[in-house]
């Protein structure tokens, strides 16, 4: 089978080409967008990542060029439009466990580093500077956690921050009961906005949990609560999240996604002057930490993602039944 990769680095093919495979990749550094669906043509299957955008016209556009099969390379499927792709008779293939440790641990990573100042303590040291001034951390110990999702992301997260001695509250559709066996307080979602010091996201981005965290939500939380996504962008409404650290509502913010990325993440644009004026905003707090989609970066996430794509792939083309189909 012709496969076209989209939005593909030099990492996508190591990872990819450890795998033997009798199909042909294409690897196309571009995104997935209306320009870019011509190259494509002559492929039964395209390979995407979080930004590729796949739209009910960009869908259309894959039907005529002869696709059958859209396999994302990742968890969260909120960029495709299923609705055309069931319209156009595509289906629709994801990884949906590669490594929950790689993206929880990439959380709490986040969470030390804005609490403890790690990143600001390195700097101070390399330059000579070997003063504690305004390094002050606190103490994760008997701190109140508070994690909307409890999916396989989210069970990990909660129990590193169980470890930590954290009184770890939850809120899901359903409550995961294995995970309040081991001391996790399901609660209702106002009472985790209320109550909880560091608040971190593990739920898919829907039009239930778009904007899950605005100004409302944002005005029930305590004074200094810090904030972790690691999820999508689109949960936090990014102007609320500047008002919140304005007044300092907002203690601090660790972002590993962003609502307007796919014009920024996974490119060096170094040498570029960035027009997104709410992300440089959001850069000049000091109690902001922003990484750029790499919670899924690990070796072992990496691998797992390669493998499992192509079996998708194969049982796609064998006509096997497609574990992974989310349509
Ligand atoms: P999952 O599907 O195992 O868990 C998601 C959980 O969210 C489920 O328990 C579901 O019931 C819950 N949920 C759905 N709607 C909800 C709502 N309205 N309120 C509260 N909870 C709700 O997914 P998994 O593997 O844990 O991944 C979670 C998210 O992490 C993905 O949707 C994706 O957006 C993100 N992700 C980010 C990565 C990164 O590199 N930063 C990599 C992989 C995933």
């Amino acid at each position: 089978m012709k496969i076209a990769f989209f939005s593909t680095k030099s990492y996508d093919r190591e990872f990819f080409d450890r795998n033997p495979t009798t199909h042909e990749i294409i690897y196309f550094e571009a995104r997935l967008t209306h320009q870019t669906v011509n190259l494509a043509a002559g492929c039964t299957a395209v390979c995407v990542f979080v930004n590729d955008k796949l739209s009910a016209n960009v869908i259309g556009e894959l039907k005529k060029a002869g696709v059958q099969l859209i396999a994302l390379r990742c968890a969260g499927f909120n960029n495709v439009n299923l609705v055309a792709a069931k319209e156009n008779s595509i289906s629709v293939v994801r990884v949906p466990d590669y490594s929950p440790y790689a993206v929880a641990e990439h959380a709490v990573a986040l969470i030390l580093t804005l609490n403890r100042k790690t990143h600001k303590a390195y700097n101070r040291v390399r330059e000579g500077n070997f003063s504690l001034e305004r390094l002050t951390g606190f103490d994760l110990y008997g701190k109140t956690v508070g994690v909307i999702g409890t999916g396989k992301i989210g069970q990990v997260f909660c129990e590193i921050m169980l470890g930590f001695g954290c009184r770890v509250l939850a809120f899901d559709l359903v409550a995961h009961q294995p995970t309040a066996a081991k001391g996790v307080e399901y609660l209702p979602l106002t009472d985790i906005f209320q109550q909880a010091d560091i608040i971190s996201l593990h739920c898919p981005l829907n039009e239930q949990t778009s904007h899950i965290i605005n100004e409302q939500t944002i005005a029930m939380m305590k004074e200094g609560v810090m904030i972790i996504n690691t999820s999508r962008g689109a949960l936090i409404d990014t102007i609320a999240a500047i008002g919140g650290l304005k007044t300092g509502h907002i203690g601090y913010l660790g972002l590993d996604v962003y609502e307007q990325e796919q014009k920024l993440f996974f490119n060096d644009l170094s040498e570029n002057i960035i027009q997104d004026d709410d992300i440089m905003r959001l850069i000049s707090f000091p109690n902001v930490l922003i990484t750029a989609h790499q919670g899924f970066f690990t070796e072992e996430a990496l691998t797992q993602i390669a493998r499992i794509t192509m079996q998708n792939v194969d049982d796609f083309q064998a006509g096997n039944t497609l574990k992974n189909r989310v349509m």
